[in-house]
C-alpha cells in the first residue's frame, strides 16, 4: 500500500503512541527528543527528512520533534488498511431500494449505481438547475457509503482541506455538492486525487500514494466555472429541468412520501401548479401553507405577482 519502510512505519506508530500518552502542549512545548522516544537521533533526522516529523526545536543540545500531519496520515491509512484489509478489493454493498425516494431519472440512477460498482473508477458529475433531485442522489449515495464515503460541500469544505481529509479517513467514495464552489486548493487535490490515487500535497511539495481508488460523484448547477481539466475526469450527466408531466409525477410524488399530504391533496396541488411552476420547492412551500392560507392561496402569495392581485 503506502511506500515507506515497513520498520519506519512501526517506529511511527511507537512515536504516536508515545505523543498520545504526553500532554504535548505543556510537558513538550518545544518537541520531545530522541530520549522520550528511544530512537536513535540519526533514524529520526531520516525520518524528519522524509517528512513524517516536525522540527519544533533545534540547539545545540537538544533537537525537539514532533510527527508531522503526514506521519499522522501513514499510520491513520496504515490502520485503516489493517481494520479494512485490502479496502481497494472490496466492493460497495449497494442496496436495491438505493435511489427508491427519487422518481424518474431512471439512466442517471442505472449510470451511477454502474459507476459505483466498476472495477476501476469512472466519476460521475450530475449538472443543471435547481430542484432536479441531485444533492438527494449524493444523499442516498452518502447513505450506502456510510463511513466508507466523505461528503463535502464545495462552498464549506473544512478547514483541514481536502488532501488531509482524504489520507486521513481513506474513503472509497468522495461526494461534493457545489463542485463549482470548491476552493482552489482543494480543487487542486481533487485534480491528482480523480487520477489514480497519488496524491501531492501541494503545500509541502510531498507526496503519498493511497491504495484506495477513490470515486468521485459530484453535482453543480454551474458548468461553465469549472476548469477544463476539471470537467475532463468527470463523466458529466446534464439534467434537464422537469417536462410538465414529469413535473406533476416528481410533485405528486415528493408531497405524497415526503412532505406527508394525502395523494389527493398532493394530486390536487400538482394540479394547480400544473403551467404555473417547474420547481419543485414550489410546491413544497405550498404544500407546507395551504393548511393555514388554503390552496388557491397559498400559490396566489408564493407565486403571484404583486400587480395582478
Ligand atoms: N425526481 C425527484 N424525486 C424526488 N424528489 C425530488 C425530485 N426532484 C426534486 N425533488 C425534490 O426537490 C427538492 C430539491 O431537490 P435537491 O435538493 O436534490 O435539488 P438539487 O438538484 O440539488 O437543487 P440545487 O441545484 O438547487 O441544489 C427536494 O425536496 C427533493 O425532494
Ligand atoms: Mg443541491
Amino acid at each position: 500500500m503506502v511506500t515507506m519502510k515497513e520498520g519506519d512505519l512501526q517506529l511511527l506508530t511507537e512515536i504516536a503512541r508515545f505523543e498520545s500518552s504526553v500532554d504535548l502542549e505543556r510537558e513538550f512545548k518545544i518537541g520531545w527528543s530522541w530520549r522520550h522516544v528511544r530512537i536513535w537521533p540519526a533514524t529520526l533526522s531520516r525520518l524528519f527528512k522524509d517528512g513524517y516529523l516536525e522540527n519544533v526545536f533545534r540547539s545545540n543540545s537538544y533537537t525537539g520533534y514532533r510527527l508531522s500531519e503526514l506521519g499522522r496520515a501513514m499510520i491513520a491509512a496504515e490502520q485503516n488498511s489493517d481494520t479494512h484489509q485490502k479496502p481497494q478489493g472490496q466492493k460497495l454493498a449497494l442496496p436495491d431500494d438505493l435511489f427508491s425516494d427519487i422518481i424518474g431519472h431512471d439512466e442517471i440512477k442505472e449510470l451511477l449505481r454502474a459507476c459505483l460498482l466498476s472495477e476501476k473508477p469512472v466519476h460521475v458529475l450530475l449538472a443543471g438547475p435547481p430542484a432536479l433531485a441531485k444533492t438527494l442522489f449524493l444523499w442516498d449515495i452518502e447513505r450506502a457509503a456510510s463511513e466508507k464515503g466523505i461528503w463535502l460541500v464545495g462552498s464549506a469544505t473544512s478547514k483541514a482541506g481536502l488532501w488531509d481529509l482524504v489520507a486521513e479517513r481513506q474513503p472509497q467514495i468522495l461526494l461534493i455538492d457545489e463542485l463549482d464552489k470548491m476552493n482552489a486548493a482543494d480543487t487542486a487535490a481533487l485534480l491528482s486525487m480523480m487520477e489514480g490515487g497519488r496524491l501531492v500535497r501541494v503545500k509541502k511539495g510531498r507526496e503519498l500514494n493511497l491504495s484506495n481508488e477513490l470515486r468521485v460523484v459530484s453535482a453543480t448547477n454551474r458548468l461553465n466555472t469549472l476548469s477544463p481539466e476539471l470537467k475532463s475526469r468527470f463523466a458529466i450527466r446534464r439534467l434537464t429541468a422537469y417536462s410538465r408531466s414529469d413535473y406533476l409525477t416528481v410533485v405528486r410524488g415528493v408531497l405524497a412520501r415526503r412532505e406527508g399530504l394525502s395523494q389527493e391533496m398532493a394530486d390536487e396541488v400538482a394540479r394547480h401548479l400544473d403551467g404555473i411552476s417547474q420547481d419543485v420547492r414550489d410546491a413544497i412551500r405550498v404544500a407546507r401553507l395551504a393548511p393555514q392560507l388554503g390552496l388557491e392561496k397559498a400559490i396566489r402569495l408564493l407565486l403571484g405577482s404583486e400587480s395582478s392581485s
